[in-house]
């Protein structure tokens, strides 16, 4: 009965907040009831000085740069893909191959190595998302060639996962000569490296960090279990969690997770349970649970563990789930940013998938990449819901980042989690 009461009041609430804060989207996926809660680091915001300069609000340590010349994931972004571009390789520049091997392995820019393994002791950690291009002069393939596929690989290979280094001024001409003349000097016969983790395509997979659900192993668990104290914790409203959930988040939150993301009819859009938590934390109990605040992602997480190995169950039939599945799928697909990157280059197996990226090997979405998340970063002692490693996934390749709550990324992991469908929750995951 209160309950009722209760929530009825919120969903006026909501639909006041709603009406003041209708804005930004005129697409068909406009939600009305929806009211955007996002630590300020989360937001996607740009900040402008007084002289114009215009500085990008992230996380700490993140770049704060701003990439607002380039595309990005906002369903109100029309612009299109930047165009093919042909080019003619300058005449009057002489190549000088070392310091086209300085360009090749320049952690600031490319790094070509991070796709390319090339010779060379000091060449570490290469990666195998393109072709081994250590014999590459052996190909005797023109300058003019090398340098148009630098310029914009798309004039032969349409749908290729190397950026378009110099249409996108990541590099100058000048520089671009200098790449083809160091890809010129690379005969075989290729070295023989007598350690097979120097080689992208023999190195060995890390194989896992022990027991995820261990405490003494997993700090995430250890946070999931302080978050209990936020569930029996009474908000401005006098509420609790527990109040109105009762039998403790074990047994009241089991099988919740399994069906998020999904339509939530009342706030007319797709929520993940952060999402979720986010608009009803507040709504019931008074607390704001911001996206990313460290409580709406501990509580999440022990939610999400009330549903350890069963499947995940989200609805993908329903009209509005079907339309918002399409969304998500196009957004995979869509290149963006400085580096004119989609999510299919690093993560469907015909591309990046399965494959060394630097150091790092690429997850494959078709084997579901979600049902793990949120999960423990070992290099950062940070936990990471699917927002912040969307956020992250893009943003170093040149993308503005939208608010950790937007719909575009709330259908985009909608998506993903399509290929979890049936396979059991493990979370939280720790990854490195
Ligand atoms: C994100 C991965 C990625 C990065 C970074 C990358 N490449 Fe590539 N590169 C590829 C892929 C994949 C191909 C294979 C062609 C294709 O399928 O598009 C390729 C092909 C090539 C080729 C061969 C072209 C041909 O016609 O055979 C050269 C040369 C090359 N890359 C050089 C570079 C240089 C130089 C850099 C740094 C400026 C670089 N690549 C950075 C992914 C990458
Ligand atoms: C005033 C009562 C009340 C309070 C307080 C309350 N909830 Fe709820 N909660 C409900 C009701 C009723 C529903 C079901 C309505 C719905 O599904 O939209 C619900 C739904 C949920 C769901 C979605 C369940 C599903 O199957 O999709 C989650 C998750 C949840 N609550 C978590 C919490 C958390 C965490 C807190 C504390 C921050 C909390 N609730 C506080 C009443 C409350
Ligand atoms: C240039 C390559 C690149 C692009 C583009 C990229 N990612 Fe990633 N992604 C990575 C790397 C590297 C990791 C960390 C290694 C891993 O776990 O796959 C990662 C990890 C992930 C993970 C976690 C995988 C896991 O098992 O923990 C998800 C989910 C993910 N990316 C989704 C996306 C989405 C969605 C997009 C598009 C918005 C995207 N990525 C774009 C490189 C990329």
């Amino acid at each position: 009965m209160s309950v009722r009461v209760a929530l009825r009041s919120a969903a006026i609430a909501i639909v006041i907040a709603g009406c003041a804060l209708a804005t930004r989207e005129s697409t068909p996926v406009a939600s009305p009831a929806w009211t955007s809660h996002v630590i300020p680091e989360a937001r996607g915001e740009i900040r402008v000085a007084p002289d114009g300069t215009r500085t990008a609000v992230r996380y700490k340590g993140w770049t704060a740069r701003d990439f607002g010349a380039f595309r990005t994931y906002a369903y109100d972004d029309a612009r299109p893909e930047p165009p093919v571009q042909k080019a003619t390789m300058p005449a009057n520049v002489v190549g000088d191959p070392k310091a086209g091997r300085a360009l090749f392995l320049n952690r600031q820019k490319g790094p070509c190595t991070g796709c390319h393994l090339v010779p060379g002791a000091d060449v570490w950690p290469a990666g195998g998302v393109g072709p081994d291009l250590s014999t590459l002069g052996d190909r005797k393939l023109p300058d003019s060639y090398l340098y148009q596929q630098l310029w914009d690989p798309r004039v032969i290979f349409p749908a290729t996962v190397m950026p378009p280094w110099g249409a996108q001024r990541i590099f100058t001409p000048e520089e671009i000569v200098h790449l083809v003349a160091y890809l010129q000097t690379l005969h075989g016969p290729p070295p023989t490296d007598s350690d097979p983790d120097h080689n992208p395509f023999t190195r060995r997979r890390s194989t896992g960090f022990g027991d995820n659900l261990d405490p003494t192993n997993n700090p995430a668990v250890i946070r999931a279990e302080e978050a209990r104290a936020l569930w029996s914790a009474r908000g401005p409203k006098g509420k609790a969690c527990a109040d109105c959930h009762a039998n403790g988040p074990e047994r009241a939150m089991r099988g919740v997770a399994a069906r998020y993301p999904r339509v939530v009819a009342e706030y007319g859009r797709v929520t993940s349970l952060e999402d979720f938590l986010t608009v009803h934390a507040e709504a019931t109990t008074g607390r704001a649970l911001p996206s990313e605040s460290d409580e709406n992602v501990d509580l999440t997480v022990m939610i999400k563990m009330a549903s350890n190995g069963l499947p995940v169950a989200i609805d993908t039939t329903s009209p509005a789930a079907r339309a918002a599945i399409e969304r998500g799928r196009a957004t995979f697909f869509r290149r963006v940013g400085e580096r004119n990157h989609a999510c299919a280059d690093c993560h469907t197996p015909d591309r990046g998938a399965n494959k060394f990226l630097g150091g790092r090997f690429l997850g494959d979405v078709t084997a579901g990449l979600t049902r793990h998340l949120p999960t423990w970063r070992t290099d950062r002692n940070e936990i990471w819901d699917m927002r912040k490693r969307f956020q992250w996934c893009m943003t170093p390749l040149g993308a503005n980042m939208l608010a950790a709550d937007a719909v575009e990324y709330a259908e985009l992991e909608l998506f993903l989690t399509t290929f979890d469908v049936g396979k059991p929750i493990n979370a939280p995951g720790i990854r490195h």
